[in-house]
């Protein structure tokens, strides 16, 4: 990258033909993993595209998710504006996902040891137990399970017990119309602003700021008597309100203490639906994981520091569902100030989607990309370690905080499925069918059927 002053002659920019008005909207919403790849193959690392009548810059390949992490990353993109509209509709100053520079490192800190996996040390077997309580609750032996729905009900389980020490499940359906709204609307902006007057959309956001309310008090009562070493995120979070009323004013309470669901929800179920297709779909690989995870559990309970270390098939199956079905395909940036990407001139406020997820199915990269190969992230291969090519939790500052704590979430959880449940795909030819918004992934209607319990 090179600054405007020292640029050669910027290139002409190509632009994506769009239908008018709507844009490239239709092909987005088809498949937006396609549709970038598809835009580098036939335009380049950078082009320019509408979607609903505003104008996007499109950088892509493994220069632009490299440069997320520079210094001239750092300088030139922010993320404030993609979230102004959540934290106008919370009423808040500020949010994690959308404060930049010092602002952002300060909401960091305060939330670091609350979303990371030291925030779970000794409840591996807690996580356990959540889990099979899901089984027996929403995974009945001899039906067909809708599987997305039933991972968000066990998500909520496991972050509201962990990370805020409350499984709000009544809520579960409150949260979801709540988050697909706001980040269709205002974040991704897919969707016309009309959908925020919709009563279900009111109704739901009501019911999740009830919730804040609850937690606000039920943090409020525990401040002070809770020993350091078992404060939990929602203990951080009411800490610095109280502590450094300037960096969390009660305006941001609510926003910031409901955020493990925006950023923990979709997120984690999507992928662990589609983890679930995957080691179904391909039976070598099943086999591989159900030896592993009988090992693991035949032994009784987890052992903390050797967990991870001892399911290489399954963290393999979970890395290459990321690769193939990743939930951020692009994120979302402003431009800070004008700057040449790749012989292309992008101007200070254009809005810019950085196609982190294209480098993922590119053959340059991977051989075979859409082969499903969960022993290409052993070493010698390794092949994610190539700079740029693999970016499912994102790059640069807003890099996924929870990350280490998604890992361990959703290896307990996948090694716990497979070693219970007995499952099978519709048919064996069953191919998935994916939704693309709020969170790509599964679609709703994606179901397996529980023949029976392994253990
Ligand atoms: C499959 C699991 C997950 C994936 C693939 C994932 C992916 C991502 C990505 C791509 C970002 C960056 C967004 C951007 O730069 O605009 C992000 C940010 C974030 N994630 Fe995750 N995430 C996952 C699970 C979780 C979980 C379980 C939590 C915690 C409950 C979490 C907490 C966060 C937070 C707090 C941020 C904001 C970081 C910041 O803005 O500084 N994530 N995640």
């Amino acid at each position: 990258m090179t600054s405007a002053a020292t640029a050669l002659a910027p290139r002409e920019t190509p632009k994506v033909p769009g239908l008018p008005l709507l844009g490239s909207v239709l092909d987005m919403a088809k498949d937006p993993a396609r549709f970038f790849l598809d835009c580098y193959r036939k335009y380049g690392p950078v082009c320019r595209l509408k979607v609903l009548g505003e104008n996007y810059v499109l950088i892509s390949g493994v220069e632009a998710a490299n440069l997320m992490g520079t210094r001239d990353g750092k300088e030139c993109l922010r993320s404030k504006e993609f979230w102004e509209g959540l934290v106008g509709e919370y009423g808040a100053t500020r949010v994690l996902t959308g404060s930049d520079g010092e602002a952002h490192k300060q909401l960091r800190d305060i939330m670091r040891h609350g979303y990371s996996k030291e925030s779970i040390k000794g409840r591996y077997n807690e996580l356990v137990k959540i889990t099979d309580g899901a089984f027996a609750r929403d995974w009945p032996v001899g039906t067909e399970v809708p599987v997305l729905q039933a991972m968000q009900y066990l998500v909520v389980d496991q972050l509201g017990t962990i990370l805020t020490g409350a499984a709000p499940l009544e809520y579960v359906k409150d949260i979801r119309i709540t988050i697909l709204h706001i980040l269709n609307v205002l974040v991704t902006r897919q969707r016309p602003k009309i959908l925020l007057k919709r009563p279900i959309y009111k109704k739901s956001k009501a019911r999740v700021f009830e919730l804040g309310y609850t937690m606000i008090e039920q943090a409020k009562a525990r401040y002070g008597k809770v020993p350091e070493d078992q404060r939990n995120l929602i203990d951080d979070i009411y800490a610095a309100h109280v502590e450094t009323p300037e960096v969390m004013p009660a305006s941001d309470l609510i926003v910031s203490l409901t955020g493990p669901y925006v950023a923990g929800l979709d997120t984690v179920a999507n992928t662990i639906s589609a983890v679930v297709y995957s080691v179904l779909k391909h039976p070598e690989v099943k086999a591989r994981v159900l030896a592993e995870v009988d090992a693991l559990f035949d032994k009784g309970e987890i052992n903390e520091e050797t967990f991870m270390k001892e399911l290489p098939a399954l963290n393999g199956a979970i890395m290459e569902t990321m690769r193939l079905y990743p939930i951020a395909v692009a994120q979302m940036r402003t431009a800070t100030k004008d700057f040449v990407f790749e012989g292309h001139q992008i101007h200070e406020g254009e809005m810019i989607y950085i196609g982190t997820s294209v480098p993922h199915f590119m053959g340059e990269y991977w051989p075979e990309p859409e082969k499903f190969d969960i022993d290409r992230y052993a070493k010698p291969r390794a092949e994610h370690m190539q700079p740029g090519v693999y970016s499912p939790y994102g790059r640069g500052p807003h890099t996924c905080l929870g990350k280490s704590l998604a890992e361990v979430q959703m290896a307990i959880s996948m090694a716990r499925i497979f070693y219970r449940l007995d499952m099978e795909l519709e048919s064996p030819d069953y191919v998935l069918k994916t939704k693309t918004a709020p969170t790509p992934g599964p679609a709703n209607d994606f179901k397996v059927r529980v023949k029976g319990l392994r253990h």
